[in-house]
């Protein structure tokens, strides 16, 4: 955990924030696999992680807007828990580490708010994507499990969405933790990259990599020779000489925050003249879109920028055509980018995601676009000094959208579907660095990982003969 200090001063500036009223902090509790002892790997909600600190399941926090004072529910282990588990802080321990003077038995929580509802106190509480919130919520607000997420907070969401937004140097140092081990990580698959492996005993190595150094992965690890799909979890592929393989991974620390890191990597260690001609133009539109990225900026417009370096990039190959700004205006480019340049990145690896993309990553001065492609982009808005967005483009070749959009003639005045056959099998390129908005510009965040052509193929040439 951080210092108490840093968990009582979050506390004061979201107070500081609200009109007034309780604000409800439920923290998840362990969910079971395939039977009610069999539990997923425990993992804490990151908004009452960012306000208390604490890592352990069954918690709940309460803010008081009005009072000023901070109240934690959460039982003691009794002996039958002990002798599973040995012996672990008691809440009075952890309330004390974060900072909070008055704890209660979890089952307080129901008479602490009903209490309140019956004086006519407003109740804050954001959006729950875990059934068992839901449920506690239901019991908790006498509002139906399916209807709690239609009574959240703006209010607080805003606020919370504010303070989280920017990072403190306290965690941008944790963030550089995990981008080490994400180093570790994309490191050791560029050197495994050899024909004949499984992409299962990549995937499994570099999972092993990130449990190793405390945490769990961001995300299921995206790793495949079939990039062109996105999010691709399938890895029974065996890699081929010549073939291009994505790996999409990031690492939590052990207290929770992320990395996100994407390389492609050339199966064997050498990229083809027609793989390097698509793998630069990826680079220029990350590498570019880092120079430019600054505060102030529209990061809807670094989006925008990249997808013009990839309109450009293909047209130079003959892929597309005609004038680049109306292609991108209209929205051609996503046929082969359908996807946003990146998010924000925190505790959640899409940073406060929970809370409603919208609230992030958009506000009053930009508002989502319509366009197929630009429409899925997850951060627009201006870039603020203290914040941490991913920069990910790519290029994907996509057999079933090219299909479709040949059959429709889809900005045929743009798109040269003939020669788009030379590359149906091509697979897809992204390239993806985590930033820091500075002052005045922005900064890599972690150790430099391969990522021009040349460094990458140099990593490779000592581990594969
Ligand atoms: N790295 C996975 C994603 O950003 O969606
Ligand atoms: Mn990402």
């Amino acid at each position: 955990m951080f210092s108490k200090e840093i968990y009582t001063t979050r506390r004061e500036n979201l107070r500081k924030q609200l009109s007034g009223g309780l604000i409800l902090l439920p923290g998840n509790s362990d969910v079971p696999f395939n039977y009610p002892a069999n539990i997923y790997t425990f993992r804490q909600d990151s908004s009452f992680l960012y306000f208390f600190g604490i890592k352990n399941p069954d918690f709940a926090g309460i803010i008081d807007a009005d009072s000023g004072e901070d109240f934690l529910f959460g039982n003691d282990l009794d002996i039958d828990d002990i002798i599973w588990t040995g012996e672990q802080p008691s809440v009075k321990e952890l309330a004390d580490k974060c900072g909070v003077k008055q704890t209660y038995n979890f089952s307080a929580v129901y008479d602490f708010i009903s209490k309140a509802i019956s004086e006519g106190r407003k109740i804050h509480y954001l959006p729950a994507y875990r059934a068992q919130t839901k449920l506690l919520l239901e019991k908790l607000l006498g509002i139906p499990a399916g209807e709690v997420n239609d009574n959240t907070s703006e209010e607080l969401i805003k606020a919370v969405v504010k303070l989280r937004s920017v990072k403190e140097p306290v965690e941008i140092k944790e963030i550089e933790k995990a981008l080490d081990t994400a180093y570790l990580m994309h490191t050791t698959s560029m050197k495994s990259a050899v024909p004949g492996v499984k992409e299962q005993e990549i995937y499994g190595k570099i999972e092993g990599i990130a449990l190793s150094y405390g945490g769990p992965v961001s995300f299921p690890v995206i790793l495949s020779v079939n990039g062109q799909i996105l999010h691709n979890h399938h890895h029974e592929n065996i890699l081929k000489a010549g073939q291009l393989m994505i790996t999409d991974a990031g690492a939590e620390t052990e207290m929770h925050y992320c990395s996100d890191i994407t390389r492609t990597t050339p199966v064997g260690g050498k990229f083809s003249l027609k793989q390097k001609e698509i793998y630069e133009t990826v680079l220029k539109a990350n590498t570019e879109v880092i120079k430019k990225s600054k505060p102030g900026v529209f990061y809807k417009d670094m989006h925008l920028l990249s997808a013009k370096i990839i309109a450009e990039g293909l047209k130079s190959v003959g892929l597309m055509k005609g004038d680049i700004d109306d292609a991108v205006e209209k929205g051609a480019h996503a046929l082969f980018y359908p996807h946003g340049l990146g998010h924000m990145m925190g505790l959640d690896v899409h940073d406060m995601e929970g809370l409603g993309e919208d609230y992030v990553g958009y506000d009053d001065t930009v508002k989502r676009s319509k366009l197929f492609g630009t429409a899925f982009l997850r951060m627009a808005r201006k870039l603020e000094p203290g914040f941490v967005v991913t920069v990910e483009p790519g290029i994907y070749f996509i057999p079933a959208l090219i299909d479709i959009w040949k059959k429709e003639n889809k900005f045929t005045e743009f798109i040269n579907y003939d020669k788009l056959e030379e590359y149906r099998n091509f697979g897809g390129i992204r390239i993806e660095d985590d930033i820091l908005i500075t002052e005045n510009g922005c900064k890599v965040l972690g150790k430099p990982i391969p990522k021009t052509v040349e460094e990458i193929e140099n990593l490779m040439s000592e581990f594969i003969a």
